[in-house]
């Protein structure tokens, strides 16, 4: 007898034994739809409701005391964030801050360390990342005058769906100034080897940071003890600032003394930051890559989604989702892989992060009657459905749900009746 078999009341068992079932009231939920899509926009908890709330209250009473006189301090809330973030990712309070998007933190980063030199001018990427992490780059080596062409050295995946560790290793020659890796791979889900990356990377002499977007939040990251140069991430997706939170920063403290490649008053040592002096002097910590003004309100709601994180720690959110996702991974095995789906994730624990990327020739209409149907899923070119069971307010029951009502989609072949286009935002 298969696990699907076993049937909804085998995953009401399993809810009921889970030490985060409580958790999940703790989140703005809508009961007619099973959310699986917390890997692109996580779900709103309330305690990030309130801190916003809390917020916006103290600058309507305050105005521009609100700067100076709240608690904790808007004029430090950025350190104040990255030292709340900092537990999830390994980190020392002072190496982590929040601010922009993982986009221009990149940037800012590409901006800081990379010193082209005629032997060694190229960056390292691999074909599967996000293309942001291109896009940027690629305008970083043209603002150094080199074309993408010769000073942008890519790795291509065998298989479409995941890297292989020794092929990026391979490609870290010499002429390489630069790599940037994602942690967990954002179609796949493949979680990859940081630590010995990263140990390679530094015995060549190569700058290595990561795009953890895909990561933080679902998988324990340990930038300290890997010794990462930097990493960026946006706080949206498992960290549930809600659209738009701005991301954050990781810069290891052996790089406090460098110039900001992207330098604003914001980063200014704080004490003098008033003085409005014309020299620049930063922050010797991650803070003095800060550029202008704070997105206050788009940062605010991470003050009391962070003291959820810290409060249930990330072992035991990583713990869950495995459960979680080896759960699904059964029903699909038992159940779906007749109809056409396979699982296009790594299986092992080890090499695989929060969601499961179920693939199938007719994703795009299937992922849509999925969203007609009570589950909202997301799709990601060419025929991968993303399914995010996230550990702090998704149920068991809800995961056999999901394949419950796939199982129906194929039986009453309601994908059908969709077009094959995909939507603007998929
Ligand atoms: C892996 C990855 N990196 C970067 C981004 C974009 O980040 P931002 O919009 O914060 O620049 C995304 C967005 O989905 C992503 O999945």
């Amino acid at each position: 007898m298969g696990v699907y078999d076993q049937g909804v009341m085998f995953a009401s068992e399993m809810d009921g034994v889970d030490p985060l079932k409580g958790i999940r009231q703790e989140f703005y939920l809508n009961d007619e739809v099973i959310y699986m899509d917390g890997n692109s926009l996580g779900l709103f908890p309330k305690a990030a409701e309130a801190s916003l709330l809390r917020v916006l209250e103290d600058y309507k009473r305050m105005g521009i005391d609100c700067w100076t006189k709240t608690n904790p301090q808007l004029f430090l809330y950025q350190d104040h964030l990255g030292a709340l973030m900092a537990s999830l990712v390994g980190a020392s309070p002072e190496e982590v801050t929040i601010m922009s998007n993982t986009t221009l933190n990149l940037h800012s980063m590409i901006a800081t360390f990379y010193k082209p030199s005629a032997e060694r001018f190229k960056i390292l990427v691999d074909d599967l990342t996000f293309p942001t992490s291109r896009y940027a780059i690629e305008s970083q080596l043209r603002l150094k005058g080199l074309a993408p062409e010769e000073a942008l050295k890519e790795v291509k995946s065998l298989d479409g769906r995941t890297l292989d560790e020794d092929r990026l290793i391979e490609a870290m020659t010499e002429d390489v100034a630069i790599a940037v890796f994602p942690s967990v791979l954002y179609r796949s889900g493949q979680l990859l080897d940081v630590a010995r990356l990263t140990q390679t990377a530094h015995e060549r002499g190569i700058i290595i940071g990561f795009d953890c977007c895909h990561g933080v939040g679902a998988v324990p990251h340990e930038f300290s003890k890997w010794d990462v140069d930097f990493a960026v991430w946006c706080t949206y997706k498992y960290l549930n600032g809600g659209p738009g939170s701005n991301a954050a920063l990781y810069l290891n403290k052996r790089h406090f003394g460098l110039h900001p490649g992207l330098a604003g008053w914001q980063g200014y040592v704080k004490d003098k930051q008033f003085d409005l002096l014309n020299t620049f002097e930063p922050v010797r910590n991650a803070g003095g890559w800060q550029s202008g003004t704070q997105n206050i309100f788009s940062m605010a709601p991470l003050e009391g989604s962070l003291e959820l994180f810290n409060r249930v720690g990330v072992e035991n959110i990583r713990e869950k989702s495995l459960k979680l996702t080896d759960y699904l991974m059964a029903l699909i095995d038992d159940k779906l892989t007749g109809y056409g789906f396979s699982v296009g994730n790594p299986r092992e624990p080890h090499r695989r992060g929060g969601h499961v990327a179920l693939e199938h020739s007719d994703a795009v209409r299937i992922n849509q009657a999925l969203k007609d149907n009570g589950v909202m899923p997301d799709f990601r070119a060419p025929n991968v459905i993303r399914l995010a069971p996230i550990a702090l307010y998704t149920s068991f029951t809800e995961v056999f749900r999901v394949v419950e009502t796939l199982v129906r989609i194929m039986d009453e072949k309601l994908y059908e009746n969709y077009s094959s286009m995909r939507g603007t935002v998929a």
